[in-house]
């Protein structure tokens, strides 16, 4: 039924894809399953510049990530933020051991794995005949069948009706590259794209498939404790759900008592934390403290926030001690 749009979208795909992103040019279903996960929040580019190839240099295999200790996964995280999707590779690899399963509704079962990530790493790495659904897909597939609301339900079986079955490795990159450069969320250039003859939403766009109105984030406001032994900073790891398993410093309710070194803003997707950094006047008895150098801190995984903290204690232990101004 869509054979002329099918036969379009490969030749522009021929033409403009991103076909050297480097989880595009093998079908490893390890190499592509780990891009899929880092893709899952986070942008192409920071992913294909700063982490999938390290990362996979450090866990070349399945087996490697498998047998490696979660606090290495969680180093080789760092900066990518969500750390659940490390954790949840690490015991995913941990329950396949030597490799993933081929079948998508196996992958599915998986943790970490939902059905768009299942079908794409099913599709690009044995061919299989399924339709991705990321948030790109989602808003040219709204556009092309003019869909007012944006329902799961509808959103597959479109996703179904429109796939190109013969080649579905090529089809599901495609729709990701047209939502990404031709039909973005702010702005179409209906005119390149290979889906125009069949359209439905192209005379008003921009009605369909439009992002969620942004909701407010909650503040935060924390004291982050710089805890001192000697040459050593006191630290713990995280053992709540959010940063689990990170290294990071003790933190207290705002008001804190005592002489503030600085603060800074931090935003996660669910709240913003305001985060002001103090020398702490309390001897610490409550938390499972550990000790480390600054040069074995550098070893750690921590958050972001925390790397921030790290950042303002290290530019304030390089500036010069203040000097008594001269006597005349
Ligand atoms: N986002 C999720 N999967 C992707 C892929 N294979 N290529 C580009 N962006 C993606």
């Amino acid at each position: 039924m869509y054979s002329v749009i099918h036969d379009a979208i490969a030749a522009w795909y021929d033409e403009h894809g991103r076909r050297d992103l480097p989880w595009r040019t093998h079908h490893d279903p390890y190499r592509i399953w780990v891009s899929e996960i880092m893709l899952q929040q986070t942008q192409v580019k920071t992913v294909s510049e700063r982490f999938y190839s390290p990362f996979l240099d450090a866990f070349p295999t399945l087996a490697d990530l498998a047998a490696a200790p979660l606090d290495d996964v969680l180093k080789r995280w760092e900066g990518l933020g969500y750390y659940t999707r490390a954790r949840n590779l690490h015991r995913t690899a941990q329950l396949c051991i030597s490799a993933l399963p081929q079948d998508a509704i196996a992958l599915e079962a998986l943790p970490g794995i939902g059905r768009s990530t299942a079908h794409a790493i099913a599709a690009f790495a044995h061919h299989a005949a399924l339709p991705v659904l990321d948030a790109n897909i989602k808003r040219v597939l709204s556009r092309f069948f003019a869909r007012e609301e944006r329902c799961d339900q509808t959103l597959w079986r479109d996703a179904y009706a429109l796939l190109d079955a013969q080649r579905p490795y090529m089809y599901n990159q495609a729709m990701m590259d047209i939502g990404a450069m031709l039909c973005q969320s702010k702005s179409v250039t209906c005119k390149e794209c290979p889906l125009q003859s069949g359209c439905q939403g192209q005379s008003e766009a921009l009605r369909f498939g439009c992002a969620k109105a942004r909701v407010a984030v909650p503040i935060r406001h924390r004291a982050l404790l710089i805890l001192r032994q000697g040459a050593r900073l006191g630290l713990i790891q995280r053992h709540e759900r959010f940063l689990h398993g990170l290294w990071g410093f003790v933190q207290r309710p705002m008001p804190y008592k005592g002489g503030a070194l600085g603060s800074f803003i931090h935003r996660y997707t669910h709240f913003h934390l305001h985060a002001t950094v103090y020398e702490a006047t309390e001897a610490p008895c409550d938390e499972a403290l550990m000790w480390f150098t600054r040069e074995e801190i550098g070893g750690l995984a921590l958050s972001t926030a925390d790397h921030k903290a790290l950042s303002l204690l290290d530019a304030l232990s390089s500036q010069p001690t203040p000097q008594a101004p001269p006597s005349y």
